[in-house]
């Protein structure tokens, strides 16, 4: 099976590539199977919506493909909504991918997730480092 015109499309002109000034989430996980790195950078803002998702990446054309795509579908969505998307949905979109490429759009949904541990833990850290703040004012 050879790539679909849509991932060749989505490849030559990925939307979201490149790092994002301002992102208060970043997940970064490699691949066994070929060892390409992904790294996802997201805003999130106060009410847990992603407001912005963009890439860099070491991976191929699907992995190129799949994780424009991915990041464009999480945009608008809240947390709980992007842990929930699965690459299964990406390939659909993407109108299906070599079955030895179905590894690399995993990437993307891995790399959404770890972006969304250190948002997390980012929010933890914030909280123990922060003074007692919310007592009454005299
Ligand atoms: Fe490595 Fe596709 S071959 S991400």
């Amino acid at each position: 099976m050879e790539y679909s015109a849509k991932v060749i499309d989505i490849f030559k002109n990925p939307r979201n590539a490149g790092s994002l000034r301002g992102a208060n989430a970043v997940g970064k996980v490699g691949n066994s199977a070929c060892g390409d790195i992904m790294k996802i950078y997201l805003y999130i803002n106060d009410e847990g919506v992603i407001e912005e998702a963009k890439f860099k990446t070491f991976g191929c054309a699907a992995a190129i493909a799949a994780t424009s795509v991915a990041c464009d579908m999480i945009k608008g969505m809240t947390i709980e909504e992007a842990l929930e998307v699965k690459n299964s949905q990406v390939i659909d979109y993407l109108g299906g991918l070599p079955p030895q490429k179905i590894h690399c759009s995993l990437l993307a949904e891995e790399a959404i997730h770890a972006a969304i541990e250190d948002y997390y833990r980012r929010k933890e850290k914030e909280a123990k480092d922060e003074p007692d703040g919310d007592e009454d004012e005299e």
